[in-house]
């Protein structure tokens, strides 16, 4: 192991090391390297004082855009003049290469060891050329596209400066109340998983001395996606099974990615503030994970542990956050004012204060930064290749793929080009702004292709026309700011029923703003909100050949239309070429084929909600009319639309399930399926197996996604596909975080998606 533990003080809290299975799979390329990289850390660091140690474990926000509180403590006034000191490590939303280069110049020109900063930023799907928003992504469960998206978005935010973004978020999450479902892969940990390892592999690539590739970074560590009632920032208070089953997983996959940087966050955990969890970061990430690269704490985390109560005041929450293993400190200004003063009288012990800096001070020889502080600040580069042609070509392709079609009824989609009179109608359906959803602080506002755009481009010889109905914010959507939603004005609906009435089809784009999803944007409603549902009933009312188009962040409740509406596209918030994916699909050009990673309810007192969730004692009815069983008086137990459902044009059978066991000879059990296209187009479609494992030491979910393949099919075409499962399908993480596998009987269920019938049991 490189990574040479120092301090004792790792020997004082590791209790109980646990045994989180296979071991890590270090992918740091060339050892040479990273030795001679090594070396120079050690050189570097014993030239460095005390005060310019803890600079670089200070990171402060630019003077660009605030992702965070505004702070109110006057440090804006000293942030140019601590980097002339050498007292900062990193910055976070400086963009632009004119920008960058002079701030990096301060650093490296005018500071005592001309360290070069670090720039982060939130490239979270897209910086200036906007992809789907991550759990858009998800939903087409294409693990290639993905990276090739977040490849994408390395390159052309590199050729901006910045050579570090705080994503993937890796959060699994199951209650769609939380806003940030939609930054993430949805519900499922092994799903979560295979994304997270595209995500940094397409950030980092295989090069991370390119000039187009970004450090990555897994947040946030760990549980904020289990935010109590789905209220942002809220506590998270869950089981040890949960923790080690379905949180870490994902982050696991990210540090086998080679992934350079972690995030702690906001929330707490089993009443410790993950930013001060020591057991996070020391035991697990940093001890039996071995992670060599760096943790930052999440904006003003660090702080933040004052209100929680776990620390007295500032002084002592430095000092906690630094046991904890945090070592870099976003907009807390903690490290930069206190950790001296702690190192001086004893309160930490300075090989601490080592250990973070030699870990951020290697990722900052890994991206090359001391060869060339100035590698992301190419002008040319720059104006060449922000919002470049293929990027705009590769995002469509993403687009595409992750609309799911929940209902077609009488097949009214897809929708011919020519003969009809088409009525595009809804607050969303001429916006150009909302479709680039939260987190695109890189991006113009009204650079997306409205859905009418769409709509007018791929069309032939049909009449659109287009009424907005009524208006779904009232104020300025701005990233920071409240939205005000028109809950009353209803003045528009006249127009938008006289267009309804006057066409043939009629496609209503009804849904979420981008920014009512996101962080901080937590809702207890999921319906459609302000006057939409209303509006969508009176269309309906006045012609019922209705497509609706949502264009959400998170799953919603929408148990009127999924009865009345033929046919319910979900179209996400799919970023720049938004409306142009939207009227391929509509129109046939593609046939849809993303699943949903999420499952939609019928309700939000049903959350959270999700697929792979533990049988209770008492799971079905007793008899006719007995309440004595796991239910509600007033709404079923079953969602709306499940977790992996998605249709298409043409339809899927599956048949033919085949199980052969050989786990006792060689470990593996072979599972066979056929999948055959039924319908009179071609298409492709996702190929699901989960499993139950029926009794266990630790009880097991309903079932568990343990596999998928996607295959195209002609018409009448059939195809047999092979699913392995090894141990590292059948087993898990017991209570004490140790991998284990047990002998007993599984079931094996397989189809398109995880309500799926088609099933066999083996035992191992
Ligand atoms: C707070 C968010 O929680 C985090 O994900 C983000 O990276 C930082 N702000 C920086 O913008």
């Amino acid at each position: 192991m490189r990574m040479k533990k120092l301090n004792s003080y790792i020997l004082l809290i590791s209790i109980s090391f646990i045994t989180l299975g296979c071991n890590s799979t270090k992918n740091s390329g060339n050892n040479e390297l990273v030795d001679e990289i090594d070396i120079k850390v050690e050189e570097l660091i014993k030239e460095m004082t005390l005060d310019e140690k803890i600079g670089q474990m200070n990171q402060y926000n630019g003077f660009m855009d605030f992702t965070g509180p505004t702070p109110q403590n006057g440090f804006e006034a000293v942030k140019y003049e601590n980097i002339r000191k050498g007292l900062v490590g990193a910055m976070l939303n400086v963009h632009g290469v004119e920008n960058v280069r002079a701030v990096q110049k301060i650093a490296v020109e005018e500071t005592r060891l001309g360290i070069p900063l670090l720039f982060g930023f939130d490239v979270i799907h897209g910086f200036k050329t906007i992809s789907p928003i991550p759990l858009a992504e998800a939903a087409s469960w294409d693990l290639e596209a993905i990276k090739k998206s977040a490849q994408i978005a390395a390159e052309e935010a590199s050729a901006a400066g910045i050579n570090w973004t705080f994503a993937p978020m890796v959060d699994i999450s199951r209650d769609a109340r939380w806003g940030r479902v939609m930054e993430g892969a949805g519900e499922d940990p092994y799903l979560g998983s295979l994304i997270a390892k595209a995500r940094v592999e397409g950030f980092q690539g295989v090069d991370l001395t390119s000039e187009k590739t970004l450090a990555a970074c897994a947040k946030h560590f760990a549980a904020y996606g289990f935010a109590e009632a789905g209220r942002d920032y809220n506590t998270a208070d869950l089981g040890t099974s949960t923790l080690y089953n379905t949180v870490l997983p994902p982050f696991k996959a990210a540090l086998e990615s080679d992934v350079k940087t972690f995030m702690n966050g906001f929330n707490i955990l089993n009443g410790i503030p993950s930013t001060g969890d020591a057991f996070l970061q020391r035991d697990i990430l940093k001890g039996k994970w071995e992670f060599d690269g760096f943790v930052v704490s999440d904006w003003g985390s660090i702080t933040e542990m004052i209100p929680h109560g776990f620390a007295k005041d500032g002084k002592e929450a430095a000092k906690l956050a630094i046991l904890a293993g945090s070592d870099m400190d976003m907009e807390s200004y903690l490290y930069v004012t206190k950790l001296a003063e702690l190192v001086k009288n004893g309160e930490v012990d300075e090989a601490l204060i080592d250990d973070a800096v030699r870990r951020i001070l290697r990722v900052k020889f890994e991206l090359g930064l001391f060869d060339d502080p100035y590698k992301y600040c190419d002008l040319e580069r720059e104006t060449a290749t922000i919002g470049k042609q293929s990027f705009h070509d590769e995002v469509l392709e993403i687009a595409k793929k992750s609309i799911v079609l929940l209902k077609n009824e009488n097949n009214l989609l897809p929708l011919q080009k020519s003969g009809q009179k088409i009525a595009v109608i809804g607050p969303l359906a001429a916006d150009k702004t909302s479709p680039l959803g939260s987190w695109r602080i890189g991006a113009d506002d009204e650079t997306a292709v409205s859905v009418l755009e769409g709509f007018k481009k791929y069309n032939s010889t049909n009449q659109i026309s287009y009424a907005k109905g009524a208006d779904l914010i009232l104020n300025k959507p701005l990233f920071t700011t409240e939205l005000e939603i028109n809950t009353s004005d209803t003045s528009g609906f006249g127009e938008a029923i006289q267009t309804a009435k006057n066409a043939d089809v009629i496609v209503m784009v009804l849904g979420e703003h981008g920014f009512q999803s996101g962080e901080g944007r937590s809702r207890t409603n999921l319906d459609l909100p302000g006057v939409q549902q209303q509006l969508l009933e009176e269309v309906y009312n006045v012609n019922k050949n209705v497509v609706l188009v949502l264009q959400n962040g998170r799953p919603l409740t929408i148990n009127w239309a999924s009865e009345n509406i033929p046919s319910i596209v979900v179209g996400w918030h799919l970023g720049t070429q938004s409306g142009n994916a939207l009227a391929q699909v509509l129109y046939g050009d593609y046939n849809p084929s993303g699943k949903l990673p999420m499952t939609f309810p019928r309700n939000v007192g049903q959350l959270p909600l999700y697929y792979n969730y533990y049988n209770t004692g008492r799971p079905v009815e007793p008899a006719p009319n007995q309440v004595f069983w796991s239910h509600y008086i007033d709404e079923s137990n079953d969602p709306l639309y499940p977790f992996g459902y998605g249709l298409s044009y043409t339809s899927f059978e599956y048949d033919q399930l085949e199980v052969t066991n050989k786990f006792s000879e060689n470990n593996v059990v072979e599972i066979l399926i056929t999948v055959k296209n039924t319908g009179n187009t071609s298409g492709k479609e996702t190929a699901q197996l989960y499993i139950k494992d029926l009794y266990s030491s630790v009880v097991k979910p309903v079932r568990a996604l343990k596999g998928f393949q996607q295959i195209e099919l002609e018409p009448g075409e059939t195809r047999t596909l092979q699913f392995l499962l090894t141990e590292q399908e059948l087993g898990f993480y017991d209570n004490s975080g140790n991998w284990v596998v047990e002998p007993g009987t599984f079931e094996v269920f397989v189809g398109g998606n995880s309500k799926a019938i088609l099933s066999k049991q083996f035992e191992i």
